[in-house]
This record gives structure tokens, sequence and C-alpha cells, in this order.
């Protein structure tokens, strides 16, 4: 038998139009010229799979694009990093998904068109292919209503298959948060939500009352606080895990799933909550140091470089 891949991502797939050096954001009936343009692979459950795949693990991806030439520059992004792109299922009738971004200074406007990933449901994830992994990670599931409204049932497949399984739920664009939270996370073996997602998804004002809320139901719980580091939940352990601090920071774009990728490579590994932590804020830090979510991932080597020269780990 084949050697099993380390992870199998569920996820969304778009590309990002960014266009950069814009003299004012747009008005109604006029047309302005930006200075700069950049077409690259979106998405944060691309982020995390190709960051996962430079920080050694063996990893696929099966998602949703259409027979369009941003589904090609999607799977090329994705090959050039080493993940396996065979489950990526190109649809017939939907487009691949695209984000634009129009950066003017400070400010940013963004206009999506989902496509293809809104049409991925439980269906098009066999048990043949899960089989082929040791562990699940799903991303993003308020942008994929396919998936969503199965979310249960796929968590109980992966785990009746013997699959270790993650959950990065992001943000609810539509801010229902309805998910079936004490159904769903017994389920996920590791949970990661920032700060303001728990807080919204449980209701609650502050974070200890976000953490006693949902206790009883996780396995473990990595919570993610931007420039104030990580805290881990698990059994009695609860770990404050401070950042590794960057005054320099070009952008956070994709330090959650940088973050992501770092926490499951040491959890796949065995090793503790506390280095599973300091792993992964020390994948977010250095994803901090160059712009967009996957500029600082190029190599093992590359990370590491970055990791000692900037941070001394
Ligand atoms: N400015 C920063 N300096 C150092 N580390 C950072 C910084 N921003 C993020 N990180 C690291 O990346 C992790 C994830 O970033 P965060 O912004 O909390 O996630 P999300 O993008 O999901 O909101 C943090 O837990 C932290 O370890
Ligand atoms: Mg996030």
């Amino acid at each position: 038998m084949m050697d099993r891949f380390d992870i199998l991502v569920v996820g969304e797939l778009n590309v990002d139009l960014i266009l950069n050096q814009l003299p004012s954001l747009p008005e109604k009936g006029k047309e302005i010229l930006a200075k700069e343009m950049t077409l690259t692979l979106g998405s944060s459950s691309a982020i995390f799979a190709s960051n996962a795949s430079i920080l050694g693990n063996k990893v696929a991806f099966l998602g949703k694009i259409g027979d369009d030439s941003f589904g090609d520059l999607v799977v090329e992004s994705l090959e050039q990093k080493k993940v396996n792109t065979e489950f990526i299922i190109k649809s017939a009738t939907e487009k691949t998904g695209v984000t634009i971004v129009l950066n003017y200074g400070e400010d940013r406007a963004m206009v999506t068109y989902p496509g293809a990933m809104e049409a991925m449901t439980l269906d098009d994830i066999h048990e043949d292919v899960m089989l082929k992994a040791r562990h699940m990670h799903v991303s993003s599931i308020y942008l994929q209503p396919g998936i969503k409204n199965d979310i249960v049932k796929l968590f109980e497949k992966a785990k009746s298959l013997g699959l270790t399984t993650s959950l990065d739920m992001q943000w609810d664009p539509e801010e229902k948060w309805d998910i079936d939270v004490k159904r769903l996370l017994p389920l996920v073996d590791v949970f990661l939500p920032n700060e303001t997602e728990l807080l919204a998804l449980t209701g609650q004002k502050d974070i200890e009352s976000a953490i006693l809320n949902i206790k009883p139901y996780i396995n473990i719980l990595a919570i993610k606080m931007g420039n104030k580091g990580s805290r881990g939940i698990e059994g009695g352990k609860d770990i404050l895990k401070s950042p590794y601090l960057n005054d320099k920071v070009v952008d956070a774009i994709g330090a959650g799933d940088s973050f992501n990728s770092g926490f499951i490579t040491k959890y796949l590994a065995g090793e503790s909550l506390e280095s599973c932590l300091s792993y992964g804020n020390l994948a977010g830090a250095v994803n901090t140091t160059t712009a967009g979510g996957t500029g600082a991932f190029v190599s093992l080597k590359e990370f590491r470089k970055t990791a000692s020269v900037r941070y001394g780990a």
C-alpha cells in the first residue's frame, strides 16, 4: 500500500486579483488606473495546505474549481508547493472563485465571487479518498454552504474512518454562526478559532466565558490572539504562549493559516500542547515577514533561516 497522506485538506479554492497603488477607491461611473497588479492563489485552505507541505507534511487537497484558467492557476500554484491535487474536482458548470482586492493606502475594498467553492457537498468527499490520509483539516465552512450543511456528517465520517481532525471555521460573513457546536466539536480533535470568532460563535462578551461555554465539547482548543500569541486548552491544561515578536510586520494576511500549519505539524508528530502552540506562533510570526500568506514559505530551509535570523528560533 502507498504511504498515506499526512493531511487531507477539505476546503475552498479561489484566486486573488490584487490591484495596488490606486489613486483613490473607485467611484460610480468613473475609471481609475492601478500602478501594480498581482494575480495569485487565494483562500485560507490553500495557504494552510501550501505551508503545511513546506513544513514537511505530505498534503493532498480536496476542493472544487471551474474548468478555466483561474482553476489552472490554483492547481499549478498548489503543485509548486508539492501539494497533491488529484482529488480537486473541476466543475463543468461552475467557475473558479475570485476575490478582487483594491488596495488604497491603509484601506482596502474587496469583492468576492465564490463560484465553484459553494457547490461542493458531502457527496464529493469519497471514503476512499479520506482513507488515503491520516488527518483531515477543514477550513472556512461559512464560505462553503454545501459543506457547512453537512459538517457534522463530514466529521463523523472522518472519525469513523480513523482520521484525526482539525477545524478552522473562519469568519461567518452572514454572522449567523449556525453550526451545531455540541455535536460538532466533540468530533474535532483540534479546534482553531481566533478570539473574535470564538466570541461570536459562543455569543459571549469575554474570552473566559467563551471558553467555559464550549469547554464541555472540545478536545484541544487553540485560540489565536494576533500579536498577543496563542492559548491552548486541553483537559486540565491551559497554556498561554507569548508570540515571537515582529516589530516590522509586512502584513498579517494568512497568519492564522500559517499558525494552523505549524500547530498541526507538531500535533501530527505527537508533540506536547506547548510545543504545538510554540511552533504555531513561530509559523504565524514568519508569515508576517513577507506580503501575503505563502511568501515566507518557500522551502523548509528558507523557513528555518527566517525563523533563526528574525526570531532566534
Ligand atoms: N504581529 C504579529 N507578531 C507576531 N506574531 C504574530 C503577529 N500576528 C500574528 N502572529 C502569530 O500568528 C498567529 C495567528 O494570527 P492571528 O491574526 O491571531 O490569526 P487569524 O488570522 O486567524 O486571525 C498568532 O497566534 C501569532 O502567533
Ligand atoms: Mg483565521
